[in-house]
């Protein structure tokens, strides 16, 4: 996996190799990074050449030995790393005040180790390999994943700079990370660590990055790379909704199912910082890591700093194969605990359905139906503590409210145990009202700067949590409930960005911004690592902290506030290039939405948020006997397959029209799978639709068939005279009534055939144009869609003969 050689390091994956070679002045050359090599081939042909001395060229000061001409320039080298003050005149990825009291900086090539497994970091969460982490054939540890450490010097400064590579072997995922140690007696300065950088070879690249905002998470952008520097970053203090830190790198030509496509990510939660820059001799060089943003962070003699744990990938195979990648090192290298690779349950979350207006007979009748229907988890959002009846008070207070729960939390949560539901709970401990006790207390566990009035988002305050008391205050409150009440599910919400960055506990608040991230890792840790059996569910205004540094705590996120399915397609669509399907929160609520007034049927709201960890956010109350038993045959369909839905092989469709999407979920070991067809938009006259299949196997007989769905008359409005041989009024009493209790449903098409056949497409039935209904008509509009449930039947027609 990781090999030494001729001063060639070459790390191999499965699929991928990354080589790079220590140059004879010591500095890392990167040679190639991409589709798997044969480890024995000379590196000559994939070296970038130096034949010549570019005009305008900064030489480094030793000249390579056998040559009579300089022709060293590190600004023309593809590095591993680069320093200040040598002629590399791209974007560094360290800026250090050195103990000389300068910023030049030239790190040197010492020696290295390999070790097997991972090395754990002493302060940030990291990935982690253990035998059960392993998917394939190979389970030995040195199989699984081997880490590389390499030593680098500044001789002059004696300032050490250690870099981590890790193999991830059965998932083609590296990771790197580094640290500086200060071994000399004047302190450094750090302004800029990044975990990682590297510089390839242009290839028409592109650039693809994930933002957006609240209630618009994650929408997939894109742009050539060209001359200067892009850069993907956060300055909330968190990961953000804005510009999330994973973000890929496409090579021209790059589609769902071909070409060459590389993918970063980052471990952590805090501001990040990634930067894509082509240089004028056409290299690219990527970085990633901690945001410089008001940092600044001090190393006296023989301090250490330690910069969180880059990850990423190669795929020559198109972007949903990337995908895989980060999706399989997600769920067996970094989701910890007992949810592990454990299928998510079917959950009711109250806060659509009431927000703060509610009591506890109301949540006991919302229960007793969520278990009717197949629930799983009851789980009570905001407004049970303090005086938080509305979103301007009660938040840092943990009591709870005695006017919704007259006999207790625990109380309330023995009920739904009993009733036969799990019970989840929401806090966001990380934030005070000014009207809490809380602060009318200690109003310096709040953030402030001096003189200044602090800056509020939703009525609220940050905790400080630099300082170690608002730590042991959140750690003990938290757990006092936990504990005390029963609670099986915890949603941590976070609902503002930072401001007034400033903790009187610090020496310099330079340091604020990464201090604080470090004291969240602390809490999260010492409530959740002693409490394994706890579903931790991260949210923050929906998906504003959507990372891996969550991800290393809280097997699932939610995803956005926006629960909109046409919103979500493009909201989890964008997210699974990075992120696992078993990690998203997806639930169900009511149409008109929320967030856009669109109304999209009942089986769009579930085909979508199936593909996730299903809930459902409503009051159940309205729902008429129909769309009742509509909600627990979804429900009842998702329990049966939902392993595929979480953790099966997850495919995006190649776009084949604008208004329409296809997503593919495929158990490979089962042979069977789900296909999500949807219609973000109705067309007239559009022709034909076909449904082209992923992951399959050619030879392999499979049959497919439309998940049968309700289609509720109402739906038809005026059109019913299609359907009904009686005319009727569409918003009369008649019309109303039957479709509270009558529904037809939506058209069925079954095809059984090879594997190869169902991927070259198959095209489907004709959609309702207004000339003819029947039960062959598929009836989408705008926002329709259907499931189609993939079956292999191994025992039946079974393989070709070949
Ligand atoms: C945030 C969350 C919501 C809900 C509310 C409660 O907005 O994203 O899901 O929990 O807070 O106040």
């Amino acid at each position: 996996m990781i090999h030494f050689t001729d001063n060639i390091f070459r790390l191999s994956t499965k699929k991928t190799s990354y080589w790079f070679q220590v140059t004879a002045h010591g500095h890392l050359e990167h040679i190639h990074y991409g589709q798997l090599l044969p480890d024995d081939q000379a590196v000559m042909p994939l070296l970038h050449k130096r034949t010549a001395e570019l005009g305008g060229s900064v030489m480094y000061p030793k000249r390579e030995a056998g040559r009579n001409i300089n022709f060293y320039c590190l600004d023309t080298l593809c590095l591993e790393w680069s320093g200040i003050g040598m002629g590399d005149y791209r974007h560094t990825p360290a800026e250090i005040k050195m103990p000389d009291g300068t910023f030049s900086a030239d790190f040197i090539y010492q020696s290295h180790i390999i070790t097997d497994g991972t090395v754990r970091m002493k302060t940030l969460p990291s990935a982690y390999c253990d035998s059960s982490g392993t998917t394939g054939e190979v389970n030995e540890l040195a199989a699984i994943c081997q880490t590389l450490t390499i030593t680098m010097l500044d001789e002059s400064n004696q300032v050490k700079l250690l870099l981590y590579y890790t193999v991830f072997y059965d998932t083609n995922v590296i990771t790197r990370r580094s640290v500086l140690i200060n071994e000399n007696k004047v302190p450094l300065t750090i302004r800029k660590l990044m975990s990682m950088s590297v510089d390839l070879p242009n290839d028409d690249f592109r650039l693809i990055t994930f933002d957006g905002g609240w209630i618009k998470e994650a929408h997939k952008h894109e742009r050539p790379v060209s001359y200067g520097i892009h850069v993907n970053s956060s300055t909330t203090g968190d990961s953000s909704n804005i510009h999330n830190p994973g973000f890929l790198i496409a090579s021209g030509d790059a589609t769902e199912s071909r070409g060459s496509v590389y993918g970063f990510n980052l471990i952590y939660s805090g501001n990040h910082y990634s930067a894509v820059e082509l240089s004028n001799h056409d290299l690219v060089r990527i970085q990633t890591g901690i945001n410089p943003y008001c940092f600044e962070w001090r190393l006296e003699e023989n301090e250490v700093y330690e910069a969180p744990e880059a990850f990423f990938t190669f795929s020559a195979e198109g972007f949903n194969d990337l995908s895989q990648n980060f999706h399989g090192f997600i769920n067996h290298h970094l989701i910890r605990g007992d949810w592990k690779g454990k299928e998510r349950p079917v959950l009711l979350n109250n806060w659509e359905a009431f927000f703060f207006r509610f009591t506890q007979l109301k949540l006991i009748k919302l229960a007793k139906r969520a278990k009717r229907i197949g629930v799983e988890l009851f789980v009570l959002d905001d407004g049970w503590f303090g005086k938080r009846n509305d979103d301007k008070a009660g938040l840092g207070d943990y009591d709870v409210n005695r006017k919704k729960f007259p006999r207790g939390l625990h109380a309330f949560s023995r009920r739904i145990h009993r009733m036969g539901l799990s019970f989840g709970l929401w806090f966001e401990p990380e934030m005070v009202n000014q009207d809490s006790n809380l602060f009318r207390t200690h109003p310096e566990y709040a953030l402030t700067t001096p003189g200044k009035t602090p800056a509020q988002g939703r009525n609220q305050l940050v905790l400080d949590l630099c300082n170690p008391a608002v730590r042991d205050y959140i750690v003990e409150n938290v757990t006092a409930i936990l504990d005390r009440c029963q609670v099986d599910y915890v949603k941590w919400d976070y609902n503002r960005h930072i401001s007034d960055a400033n903790s009187s506990t610090l020496p310099d608040q330079g340091r604020f911004f990464h201090s604080y991230i470090l004291g969240l890792y602390e809490v999260l840790d010492r409530i959740f690592t002693k409490r394994p059996h706890i579903l931790f569910e991260s949210c923050s205004s929906g998906g504003n902290r959507f990372d891996a540094g969550m991800l290393c705590f809280s097997p699932q996120i939610w995803t956005s506030d926006d629960t909109d399915p046409i919103e979500r397609l493009k909201i989890q669509g964008g997210l699974s290039y990075l992120y696992p399907l078993s990690a998203m929160g997806s639930h169900v609520s009511e149409a008109p939405h929320q967030q856009t007034l669109r109304d999209t049927p009942l089986a769009t709201r579930f085909n979508v948020a199936s593909f996730g960890c299903l809930g459902y956010e409503l009051d159940l109350k309205y729902l008429s006997r129909v769309q009742m038993k509509e909600v627990w045959e979804q429900i009842s369909f998702y329990k049966d397959h939902r392993r595929i839905f979480q953790y099966g092989r997850f495919f995006r469709g190649e776009p084949d029209k604008e208004n329409k999407v296809v997503w593919h979920c495929v158990d490979d070991e089962k042979g069977t799978g789900v296909s999500g067809f949807f219609q973000t938009q109705a067309k007239a006259g559009e022709g034909f639709d076909r449904l082209s299949l992923m992951g399959l196997k050619a030879g392999n007989q499979y049959r497919i068939k439309t998940r049968p769905q309700s289609l509720f008359i109402k739906r038809f409005g005026g059109l019913i005279k299609h359907i009904l041989p009686v005319t009727l009024n569409p918003e009369g009493f008649i019309l109303r009534t039957i479709n509270k209790v009558f529904c037809l449903t939506d058209c069925i098409e079954e095809y059984e055939a090879y594997g190869e056949v169902l991927m070259n497409g198959i095209l489907l039935n004709n959609q309702f144009v207004g000339s003819h209904y029947n039960e062959n008509t598929r009836l989408l509009g705008d926002f329709g869609s259907s499931l189609y449930l993939v079956e292999s039947d191994w025992k039946g027609i079974g393989q070709h003969e070949k």
